[in-house]
């Protein structure tokens, strides 16, 4: 709970740690257009930016990487069996696809009180998720302290530049409260015996996670996935809900753009997840470059997602590209393979509706100052305000 990334929280424990708010940077200026696979100086990584090597690694087709993701990484390795994660993330779309479908008719209110006339971003964008959100976090019988813990590891873990809020003594006792306090409901949970919350299903994602792990899970082990859970839907699905807005608000001339040709856009360029760690299974060869199991693979798919050689305009805001046929063989947002984003069509519908609400009844308007993203596991948008005027909006979505 000390960082966030978009499968999961997951600072250490063996993944790459980006330290540096110029990782992008380094990687980017290390990427000279032609070598697709390298040795970085980037805590000593070899990084990934050839679409093909990245699907070959990501799909693992080969057995070329030990066969896992960021998402059910813990402290001390990995939450299993696999057959677990699998039901873990098949249970958790279910829950908040049928969440979405009957909430859908909140968006324009919560829109109107969160965003108008004035809001700060990113960090409106988690704020609203997390709102939108909330029962599915914890469902609302749930005690009330947990409901307050809940919304401050978002505010003080998950939002942008958030850790930097606090000091560290501050930060450490913050986390053995919020665990403690997720712990004792986990365990309550695992000892009701209705681990995938009774008939009526799970209620929330902790029911989720307790039922999918069963009665003899390690709670220190599900209380990860939990926050997993937390950190890539206030997380994640917030900041790209940011970078679609910052987008729209630099770009109004591409307003009425359909709204799935928005987002997609939006995540082309600034993929939310945009670096995913691997380790080779094997000492091999990637495109001429010699890897071995001690070696960290940082698959970034932000290089792949703008390579010259599959983008025409790599680096602009091209809305219509993708009208017809789908360039997508150089597109990763939600990872790639067996381990692909369980939440990915929720977060799309999610992000579609918003978007589509935001250009059907708004302006949206912003003055950006150039600052470039936010980066951290997660790479968020720069801080910007942005305006929502009405009446505006595209006539022809009424
Ligand atoms: C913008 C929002 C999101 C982004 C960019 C994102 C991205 C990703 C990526 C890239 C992976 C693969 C990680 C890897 O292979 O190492 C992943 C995995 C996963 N994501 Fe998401 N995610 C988002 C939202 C969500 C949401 C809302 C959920 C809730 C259901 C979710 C659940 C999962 C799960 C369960 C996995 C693990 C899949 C597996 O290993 O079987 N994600 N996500």
């Amino acid at each position: 709970m000390t960082s966030s990334s978009p499968a999961g929280p997951r600072p250490g424990g063996g993944r790459p740690a980006v330290r540096r708010a110029d990782a992008l940077a380094l990687l980017t200026a290390e990427f000279d257009g032609g070598s697709g696979v390298w040795r970085s100086a980037l805590d000593g990584g070899v990084c990934v930016a050839d679409p093909e090597v990245a699907r070959a690694v990501m799909g693992n087709r080969h057995g070329v990487v030990a066969d896992t993701s960021d998402f059910y990484h813990h402290r001390d390795g990995v939450f299993g069996p696999r057959a677990a994660q699998v039901a873990i993330g098949r249970a958790a779309r279910l829950l908040i696809q049928r969440h979405l479908r009957d909430h859908r008719a909140d968006l324009p209110r919560l829109v109107a009180e969160l965003l108008a006339p004035r809001s700060e971003w990113p960090d409106a964008g988690n704020r609203l998720v997390l709102r939108h959100l909330r029962d599915v976090l914890l469902h609302p019988d749930a005690p009330a302290h947990l409901h307050t813990t809940v919304e401050a590891i978002v505010s003080r873990a998950v939002l942008a530049g958030a850790r930097g809020r606090h000091s560290a003594p501050s930060r450490l006792l913050f986390r053995r409260r919020a665990l403690a306090a997720l712990h004792a409901e986990v365990r309550a949970r695992q000892r009701a015996a209705r681990p995938s919350g009774g008939p009526a299903g799970p209620r929330d994602l902790m029911d989720v996670v307790v039922g999918g792990g069963g009665p003899a899970a390690d709670p220190r082990e599900l209380v990860e996935v939990y926050l997993s859970f937390v950190f890539a839907t206030a997380g994640s699905v917030g900041f790209a809900l940011g970078w679609s807005v910052h987008l729209l608000a630099t770009h109004p001339e591409r307003a009425c753009a359909p709204p799935s040709w928005i987002v997609r856009e939006a995540l082309r360029l600034w993929p939310v997840a945009w670096l995913f760690a691997r380790t080779p299974s094997r000492t091999q060869e990637l495109d001429g470059v010699r890897v071995t199991p001690r070696d960290r693979l940082m698959v970034c798919s932000y290089l792949v997602h703008r390579h010259p050689g599959h983008w025409e305009r790599p680096d602009e805001f091209v809305p219509e590209r993708w009208a017809g046929t789908v360039p997508d063989a150089a597109y990763l947002p939600f990872g790639h393979g067996p381990h692909t984003c369980a939440g990915a069509t929720v977060t799309v519908r999610l992000l579609e509706d918003l978007v589509g609400l935001l250009t059907r009844d708004w302006r949206v308007s912003a003055a950006p100052d150039g600052a470039g993203p936010q980066v951290g596991p997660a790479l968020a948008p720069p801080r910007f305000t942005a305006t929502l005027s009405r009446p505006d909006g595209c006539p022809e979505r009424r």
